[in-house]
């Protein structure tokens, strides 16, 4: 895809944060956000028509949560995971774990449903992992990968097309090149709308397939030294696994980036603000591995940069190689959103160290949990974690 010089400054330049977006501080967010959410659907109630499906599960799950969320997942849209509680976190990542050990049972939960994938960037991992997701559940798919096809192409606006699809389908998943459209989309919506990566902000059913893995690999989410690669500017797998770790506690994050690439200060902010967490910044890979207990390799996000010079001069400043990870700890994992490009070479795919394929696994059975999660359909013989925690 080509984006005039003019486009990606609107894409991800301009920082702009009003109205209700104020909860998110500092978020950069681009002028186009908040010129097409109309006020209309500001008002508009997210869930409608779910809710009456909803059943004990969910309810109970969410029960002891934070008292500023809902009581349960039906009808909720993730833009960020910031929506959910970590109660909520925590139910999903059991959920995920409930689905791969009975995958025959669950088939079909979601009989009926329909998904609607809109994705308006590229993307091979996460759409095919939505909609496998749904049609695991027993449910069915529509969508599109590439606006061109669209009515896009002619012109409508993403509250327009949510409105619409909201019509047709059960739940959306949104991908799209400006930071802020799934906000909008959630907010055009009367079906739950989950964010698949908005340009370069958030990312979060990412973060729920990185948490998931970090939970199977260290049996635990917190108390990690974690080193996150690459492009940290662009990069919003980053932003999103950072914000929630941070609402875990107790992470020493060590963020490796060249000048170029850094931590936008928004997301620096939120670790400032966490009192259990800490940060430093570096630009050497080799002489920071041997601390990390996770290393979180990034692409560089070719697609995001202004000009194509600093891009190749940026673009392989990290490769993890058999060298490198030689001076890792023996127990660290490696992730990566994927897709790699040259940041991990192919030599570390067979050190049992590397976790970024049990990542997309994860990432599948975290979005079967949120997909029936929000749509409010029970998986038969599931119980709730919160349930099995008041009885323990
Ligand atoms: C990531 C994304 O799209 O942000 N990929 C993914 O969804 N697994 C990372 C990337 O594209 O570099």
């Amino acid at each position: 895809m080509s984006w005039t010089m003019s486009e990606k400054r609107r894409m991800i330049g301009e920082v702009t944060a009003g109205g209700h977006l104020a909860r998110k501080k500092g978020v950069p967010l681009s002028v186009e956000y908040v010129s097409q959410v109309d006020s209309t659907a500001e008002d508009a109630p997210i869930g409608n028509g779910i809710a009456e499906n909803s059943v004990g599960e969910t309810a109970a799950a969410a029960s002891a949560k934070a008292p500023d969320y809902p009581s349960s997942l039906v009808g909720t849209s993730v833009v960020t995971l910031d929506d959910i509680s970590t109660q909520q976190i925590r139910e999903l990542l059991h959920r995920a774990q409930y689905i791969d050990a009975h995958r025959t049972t669950v088939a079909h939960t979601c009989d009926g449903r329909v998904l609607a994938t809109l994705f308006y960037e590229p993307s091979t991992r996460t759409r095919l992992s939505f909609e496998t997701a749904m049609l695991r559940l027993g449910g069915q798919v529509i969508g599109f990968a590439g606006a061109q096809l669209s009515s896009v192409s002619k012109g409508e606006s993403i509250a327009d097309t949510l409105k619409t699809v909201s019509n047709y389908v059960d739940v959306v998943a949104i991908r799209h090149p400006k930071e802020g459209a799934a906000l909008v989309a959630s907010h055009a919506a009367s079906v739950p709308v989950i964010n698949a990566g908005d340009g370069g902000h958030m990312h979060p059913t990412q973060t729920l397939a990185d948490l998931a893995t970090l939970q199977s690999r260290f049996g635990r989410i917190n108390d990690l030294t974690v080193g996150l690669c690459g492009d940290l500017t662009f990069g919003r797998t980053v932003h999103s696994l950072i914000e929630t770790l941070c609402r875990f506690g107790h992470v020493r994050f060590v963020l490796i980036s060249p000048d170029e690439l850094k931590t936008p200060q928004y997301v620096l902010d939120r670790i400032n603000a966490t009192e259990t967490c800490s940060y430093v910044e570096a630009s050497d890979l080799a002489e920071n591995i041997g601390d990390l207990d996770v290393l979180y390799m990034t692409r560089v996000q070719k697609e995001r940069f202004f000009n194509e010079d600093d891009y190749l001069r940026l673009r392989d400043t990290y490769i993890l190689d058999a060298d490198k990870m030689r001076l890792a700890k023996q127990d660290m994992a490696v992730l990566h959103p994927l897709p790699r490009v040259n940041e991990i070479a192919v030599e570390v795919d067979d050190d049992p160290r590397a976790a970024y394929f049990e990542q997309v696994k994860n990432g599948m059975l975290m979005r079967m949990a949120l997909e029936s999660a929000v749509i409010g359909d029970v998986l038969p013989g599931y119980e709730p974690l919160q349930r099995k925690e008041v009885r323990a």
